[in-house]
């Protein structure tokens, strides 16, 4: 077990380059399964959740591994089911597209329930409520093991009750050889769906509107490998754009798409913080005294609720109040009671929190309750007074690569320590 020791007060200056982007790489990963053939995924980061989807597969019968540090290759080419026997599935919540691409290349599928950040109650009704539309049937066992198998699956319309980015990419696999037309209405418009429905496409499904919110797939006889470059980590990129504004930096945040940011510049410079955009890089800058804002999470091309918490973080440390409204995740305000101890002034509710800024954080030891609060938590402690140790930081290696050799270039004091 490791921790992060962070001392605060360092203003971040430099230039930090993105990684690809983990929640469209865990889509794009099981997605190889639909194709009996090779297939090579560039810009893959290296983090946990890819090494543990990689040893999904191979214990599913498909050759897997890393060619480089950011290139990966994937032959399912003898996988001859999609039964996962053993608790892999438990240990992140992307597991749920094995049951999609499962369905979809052999009528069939079987994991335990995913499992992920604890941020509330995650359901996958919708998810279900797709793969039965195409004909499936679904059963949950007692001990919490989902199966899936059709005899045949058959496009059909399924509309989402809600906008789910999880149960719009695992209708899109389970469709892909679907006969006839699905169409996903209410779809999610997230970058990583149009990033997953362009990897298909590449291994020749016919797969249209993804980004809208009405996706249609016509059905395919064959699919077959390709490469595939994952675009940038839009959350990744956020979270250094987050921490610039906190630590009243200046930074440049490089290989990204400036579109995808648009929820977070539009926040920032609401705030004060000056962005300059270039082709497929930002710089981030503080001029003058930032002015809270209140901020409201949503669906794409929402704020993303993923970086609801570096926001609170952020808010946090200025003069003023603010609200923050969590319009997309059940309940992910657990991480309030860790910045508490570090001095924040927040009410919170499982949906809003009320924050009265500034008071100035000071370090302690704090527990990462999930990947992106573990994030927000090293940004608390970037801006506190003194030492902050961030313990239960497996939850950050999760989800962002080499985050500390990142602070660190942009001349943050934080250093990885092994707990004793
Ligand atoms: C994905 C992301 C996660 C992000 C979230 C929202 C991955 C691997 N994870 O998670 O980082 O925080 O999108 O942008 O891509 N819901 C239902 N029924 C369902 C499915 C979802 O009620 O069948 C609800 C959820 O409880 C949640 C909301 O819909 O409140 C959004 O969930 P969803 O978009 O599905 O998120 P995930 O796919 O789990």
């Amino acid at each position: 077990m490791s921790k992060f020791v962070i001392e605060g007060g360092t203003r971040l200056k430099g230039k930090v380059n993105i990684g690809g982007f983990k929640n469209a790489a865990v889509a794009i990963i099981p997605a190889t399964l639909l194709c009996p053939g090779k297939c090579i995924i560039e810009n893959v980061p290296k983090i946990q959740d890819v090494k543990v989807f990689l040893e999904i597969l191979r214990e599913l019968g498909a050759e897997a591994g890393y060619i480089n540090d950011t290139s990966l290759y994937v032959d399912a080419t003898n996988v001859k089911n999609c039964f996962l026997e053993n608790g892999l599935s438990k240990k992140m919540r992307a597991s749920y597209y094995l049951l999609g691409a499962g369905l979809g290349r052999f009528n069939s599928a079987s994991s335990l329930m995913p499992g992920g950040c604890d941020i509330g109650d995650r359901p996958i009704d919708q998810h279900i409520k797709g793969f039965e539309a195409l004909g499936a049937k679904v059963e949950i066992t007692p001990n919490g093991r989902i199966h899936v198998r059709a005899e045949k699956l058959t496009g059909a319309k399924v509309y989402l009750d809600v906008v789910s980015v999880g149960a719009t990419i695992n209708i899109m696999l389970a469709a892909v050889y679907a006969e006839g037309k699905t169409i996903i209405e209410n779809a999610a418009k997230e970058p990583h769906i149009v990033d997953t429905a362009n990897f298909l496409n590449s291994m020749g499904a016919d797969i249209k509107g993804a980004g809208t919110d009405v996706i249609r797939i016509n059905g395919v006889k064959n699919l077959k490998g390709c490469t595939y470059k994952v675009i940038p980590d839009q959350i990744e990129a956020g979270t250094y754009m987050i921490a610039a504004a906190a630590t009243k930096g200046d930074i440049i945040i490089d290989d990204i798409i400036p579109k995808h940011m648009e929820p977070i510049t539009a926040k920032l410079k609401e705030m004060g913080m000056g962005i300059e955009e270039y082709g497929d890089s930002m710089r981030v800058y503080y001029e003058d005294e930032l002015v809270p804002v209140n901020v409201q999470t949503l669906p794409y091309p929402g704020f993303p609720t993923d970086l609801q918490q570096p926001m609170t973080v952020l808010l946090s440390s200025l003069k003023g109040e603010s609200t923050v409204v969590e319009g997309v995740s059940e309940d992910r305000f657990k991480y309030v009671d860790e910045l508490k101890k570090m001095g924040a002034c927040i009410e919170f509710t499982k949906k809003q929190a009320k924050i009265k800024g500034r008071n100035n954080l000071r370090g302690t030891v704090v527990q990462a309750t999930d990947l992106r609060a573990g994030a927000a938590l090293i940004i608390a402690g970037l801006i506190a007074n003194g030492l902050t140790e961030v313990r239960n930081i497996e939850h950050i290696d999760r989800g962002y690569e080499h985050i500390e050799n990142k602070f660190m270039n942009l001349g943050a004091k934080i250093k990885r320590v092994r707990d004793e």
